[in-house]
């Protein structure tokens, strides 16, 4: 079975080649310098970005998978949620490609593709779902931060989600705030590496709360008061740094401290961690050392494929595939706000 799947939800154009879950070709074209004048993504060049990318993109990926479009066996798309226009676009070219050639085109919720990422292993990278075991999962990307429960490779059950803004959106307006360029969230990570967490003091929201949601819009606030007050912290090279550091700290605490939490109390012995934020440093060690001191088994995503990538979509889409449970997928539109509890759903009938 040869997968050819592709993702456009944000500012990634990506396309990627899976055949029998080995990932033969990923090709991302990040559109980081596009955006980073505006501070942030500018939803119609992202589309128009995407437009123009496609194409290339995707035969870069043949070749690189050294395949020609005839041999691909199926079509998977990001359908959602994200950015209206910009899934448009994905979706709309996996549809045609996929009518044109008599093949299906297998709708994947973008956060179910971050969900099973982890999975994605090795050079060269291949999915090993052999090795799956009952997991709970942090997703956290710039838009959600969200707790997963994943009995089987096919099944799960979404425990909670930010009520507000997610963890990335919280290190990307942090790092604005305090002058970083777009992206902010890598950047505050390196500088944080350079300061001491323990200088400055920040709210841990909904830390002792029992639930599995997340709150983060309280500690950005927190942190814009805190920097009305100390304007000085600015122009302050170590300030600076020691504000990132313990920023950082107060978000890698509560997701860390929620994710052991939720996997303990559920009986998981895994614990899976996906999406861009992942690759946060802080967040990486400190999981691993809490999994450690419990007893967990931590199968982190491999920094490839934590921000947005095709990859991830050919693997959902593939399996799909195989299971029988895809739709064809051509009278279906993108869907910019798709629920992954409705995906949740669906997978069970
Ligand atoms: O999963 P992703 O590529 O896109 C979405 O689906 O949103 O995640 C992007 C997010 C951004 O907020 C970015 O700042 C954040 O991931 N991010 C990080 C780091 N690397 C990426 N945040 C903190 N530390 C990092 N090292
Ligand atoms: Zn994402």
């Amino acid at each position: 079975m040869t997968v050819l799947g592709v993702e456009s939800s944000c500012d990634e154009t990506s396309v990627a080649i899976v055949r029998d879950g080995r990932v033969l070709a990923n090709i991302v074209a990040s559109q980081i310098r596009l955006h980073a004048d505006y501070g942030g993504v500018v939803p119609e060049l992202a589309a128009r970005a995407h437009l123009q990318n496609l194409l290339p993109v995707a035969r870069l990926a043949l070749e690189q998978a050294d395949l020609d479009i005839e041999a691909i066996d199926g079509f998977a798309a990001t359908r959602g949620p994200g950015l209206p226009m910009a899934l448009l676009v994905g979706w709309r070219f996996a549809q045609a490609a996929a009518f044109a050639r008599g093949r299906p085109c297998v709708p994947v919720h973008h956060h179910e593709a971050h969900l099973f990422s982890p999975w994605i292993q090795g050079a060269p990278p291949q999915v090993d779902f052999g090795a799956f075991e009952p997991n709970v999962s942090l997703i956290t990307s710039g838009g959600h931060s969200m707790l997963v429960d994943v009995p089987t490779a096919d099944s799960f059950r979404v425990l909670g989600g930010t009520i507000d803004d997610a963890a990335g959106e919280c290190f990307d307006k942090t790092a604005k705030l305090i002058g970083l360029p777009y992206p902010g969230g890598p950047r505050l990570d390196r500088l944080a590496e350079e300061g001491n967490a323990a200088v400055f003091e920040f709210p841990r929201p909904l830390l002792h709360d029992r639930g599995d949601d997340f709150s983060f819009s309280g500690l950005k606030t927190s942190v814009r008061y805190f920097l009305r007050d100390h304007p000085e912290i600015l122009t302050d090279g170590q300030g600076l740094r020691d504000l990132c550091a313990s920023v950082r700290a107060a978000i890698v605490e509560v997701l860390v401290t929620k994710t052991v939490r939720a996997a303990r109390r559920l009986g998981r012995c895994c614990v899976t961690a996906s999406g861009g934020v992942s690759c946060n440093r802080a967040l990486r060690r400190q999981l691993a050392e809490a999994c450690q001191r419990h007893e967990l088994t931590l199968r982190l995503v491999e920094p490839a494929f934590a921000t947005d990538n095709a990859a991830m979509i050919a693997v959902v889409g593939e399996r799909r595939l195989l299971h029988g449970k895809a739709p064809a997928g051509f009278d279906l539109e993108a869907d910019p706000s798709w629920r992954l509890e409705a995906v949740a759903l669906d997978s069970r009938s």
